[in-house]
């Protein structure tokens, strides 16, 4: 069976977002926090790129808004053709999306409409659950393995003969943590081919393994992998919405024609800054070796407090929480600073990474809620 079929997708979709239209349940389990937030405070929250993108890009940007009145298919084929060339692929396997959030979202769709089931380790980032949650599917989630890592095993023998999709998140959110590249390749061989596979790559410019650890090699290979990726992370475009999809062609024919506006989802601002910034390496370059530093001050501090945390491949880092205040989160806002604990981290914290500068503000201004009084406690 094709993982898509794209009729059903067509007509199922409408039903389900008739479906969410009446529906009164809401799903609560992802709240975001803190709710209103403000331009003044150190976000350590939402993984954003403190930088932005470069100068460059945004003059890019710019310029391209002289073009508002004009629809952005020359631009968006642009950009499709030199996502292509850069993964090898050709430009049918592209999708452009609002943010990977939108593939995300459709993937959860088309799991839910099917009253299918989502299988996912948990913790990891739940868009897609959510989603699929919202149009019907169940969610089974498998616990993480040693070091906060991803067991893919143990997501393989969890699979059924109910799974319509399989989500990994590498470099995982939250955890922070990577799966070796050759390992996660065995396993995305032996997922069924009727079952569909999304592998999210947000966060993979900032993979230790480089990208190399991306799964694109696999895709002219698997016919159920849809691996997505975003320009909001280390490009630092969040705030203009856009991310794409990676996939075989009847795949993104199918996502295509189910997501909102036919590909016109993403506005000229978005495409124009998405292409420069591939374009200027240079600076993404720079914002991981930036990320990278700051990592290392975050590192350096929970070793002095001792706090035990996971080697991050990201732009945060998930670390226990035991050591610190349990009141932590709401005293580093009242503090200026904006760190994140979703409702079911029981034991973790997630601590992005913002300019070095700023990790040292959080580094003194955190160590005085830790639990583990220490004669070096910085003030
Ligand atoms: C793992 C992961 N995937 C996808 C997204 C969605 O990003 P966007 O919709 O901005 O592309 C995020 C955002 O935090 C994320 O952490």
């Amino acid at each position: 069976m094709a993982p898509f079929s794209r009729r059903d997708m067509l007509r199922n979709s409408l039903l389900a977002s008739t479906a969410l239209l009446f529906s009164t349940k809401r799903t609560n389990s992802f709240v975001r926090f803190p709710e209103i937030p403000k331009t003044d405070y150190i976000r350590l929250n939402w993984n954003e790129n403190p930088y932005g993108p470069s100068p460059k890009v945004l003059e890019a940007i710019t310029n391209s808004l002289q073009n508002t009145r004009l629809y952005p298919d020359d631009a968006i084929s642009e950009l499709k053709t030199k996502i292509a060339i850069n993964q090898n692929l050709q430009s049918d396997q592209v999708l452009l999306t609002s943010g990977s959030t939108e593939v995300l979202s459709l993937l959860g769709m088309h799991a839910g409409i099917q009253k299918g089931e989502i299988l996912t380790p948990w913790p990891s980032f739940p868009t897609l659950i959510e989603y699929g949650k919202s149009a019907g599917a169940n969610i089974k989630k498998v616990d993480l393995g040693a070091n906060e890592t991803i067991d893919l095993n143990r997501v393989l023998e969890n699979i059924s003969a109910a799974t319509k999709v399989v989500f990994i998140c590498n470099p995982n959110n939250p955890t922070s943590t990577e799966l070796n590249t050759r390992d996660l390749k065995a396993f995305c061989r032996s997922v069924p081919q009727n079952v569909l596979l999304c592998v999210d790559e947000a966060y993979i410019e900032y993979s230790t393994q480089g990208a190399a650890g991306s799964m694109v090699s696999l895709i002219k290979e698997l016919p159920n992998l849809v691996i997505c990726r975003t320009f909001s992370k280390a490009y630092g475009l969040a705030g203009l919405r856009i991310g794409y999809a990676l996939s075989q062609s009847h795949n993104i024919d199918a996502l295509r024609r189910m997501h909102i506006g036919w590909e016109i989802s993403t506005g000229i601002a978005a495409v124009t800054g998405a292409t420069h910034a591939l374009d200027d390496q240079q600076h993404l370059q720079y914002c991981v070796a930036q990320n990278a530093k700051g990592r290392e001050i975050l590192y350096r501090a929970f070793d002095e407090w001792g706090i035990s945390y996971a080697r991050s491949s990201t732009n945060f880092t998930y670390i226990r929480s035991e050591g610190f205040d349990p009141a932590i989160v709401s005293k580093m806002k009242d503090e200026g600073i904006l760190i994140t604990k979703w409702p079911d981290m029981t034991q973790h914290i997630r601590v992005s990474i913002a300019k070095p500068e700023d990790m040292e503000v959080f580094v003194k201004k955190a160590g005085r809620f830790t639990l583990h009084t220490k004669d070096h406690r910085r003030d």
